[in-house]
């Protein structure tokens, strides 16, 4: 995720490559950013934060303690935390860093090729300035939502963060049924990835509700109007309600610090 926000903001000329330093453990992985981005780049986490206006935390969830242990007491008021650690809470970062200006961000995984969808939230001591260089940070990712509460990043888990994972499943259950049909899979795939790209690109530039494009192409008697019968007999919406509370419920659990229940 870091090494597409440094390639956004640098392909999209929002920041100069000597304007960005990245602290980074392997020695290997140094070299190969460094040779990519012409970046600054060091072993150590509190140099790569000495100097920087904002922190970006980009480490996984395991990580983060360490981490933040490591940085905790180095930084000055006047820097920004940006977290897009899946599930840490404002506060514990907050009480990790001994710190209070922190942006927590929900990034997701299409912003690995600036096409994401990241929902963000602010502590009151970040200042307008931070706040306005930490949206352009966020546009290297793709689109950017400010919300005024955190509960709503538990909420965007649940749909924007997790939804890329609903899309694929989606897909290869589609790719799956055309290779039953007798399709070769790699036309099947194409005829499924250009279907789901067209109508989502139609859906947005027509404006229409779903439920209208839908009915729109849905004849009486139809080929539609018997696939959607299965649809709704398989409970469909139902279980995408379920499986999207299921994701918000853990996803608010994992911020407490509780451990996944026992299947
Ligand atoms: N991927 C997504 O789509 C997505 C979506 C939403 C949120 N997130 C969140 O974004 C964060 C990063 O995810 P990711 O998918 O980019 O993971 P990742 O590819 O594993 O990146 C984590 C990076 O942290 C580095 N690292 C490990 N220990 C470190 C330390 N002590 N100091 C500095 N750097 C250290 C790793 O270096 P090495 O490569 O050398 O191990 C690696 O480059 C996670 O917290 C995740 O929850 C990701």
């Amino acid at each position: 995720m870091c090494e597409a926000m440094v390639q956004g903001l640098l392909s999209k000329k929002l920041l100069h490559n000597k304007s960005i330093t990245v602290g980074e453990p392997r020695p290997e992985r140094r070299s190969e950013l460094k040779q990519k981005f012409k970046i600054n780049i060091t072993s150590n986490n509190a140099e790569a934060a000495e100097a920087c206006k904002i922190l970006v935390l980009s480490v996984k969830p395991q990580d983060l303690d360490s981490v933040l242990a490591s940085l905790k007491g180095e930084l000055q008021p006047e820097q920004m935390v940006m977290s897009i650690v899946a599930g840490a809470r404002i506060s514990a970062i907050s009480k990790g860093l001994a710190h209070n200006a922190i942006a927590r961000v929900m990034p997701n995984t299409p912003a690995q090729i600036g096409e994401g969808m990241s929902v963000w939230t602010t502590t009151p001591k970040v200042g307008k300035e931070q706040f306005n260089q930490a949206r352009i940070i966020l546009q290297a990712l793709g689109k950017e939502l400010y919300v005024n509460d955190e509960k709503f990043l538990d909420m965007a888990t649940a749909v924007s963060g997790t939804g890329p994972t609903y899309v694929f499943l989606v897909m290869e259950a589609m790719i799956d049924a055309a290779v039953h049909l007798g399709f070769a899979r790699h036309i099947a795939y194409q005829l499924v990835t250009e279907t789901i790209r067209g109508s989502i690109m139609y859906a947005m530039k027509s404006g229409k509700h779903p439920a209208e494009l839908r009915n729109m192409v849905t004849s009486p008697g139809g080929t539609s109007a018997a696939a959607l019968y299965e649809l709704e007999k398989g409970s469909l919406r139902t279980v995408f309600a379920r499986a999207i509370w299921a994701a918000y419920e853990r996803s608010k659990s994992l911020g407490e610090g509780k451990e996944p229940p026992a299947i």
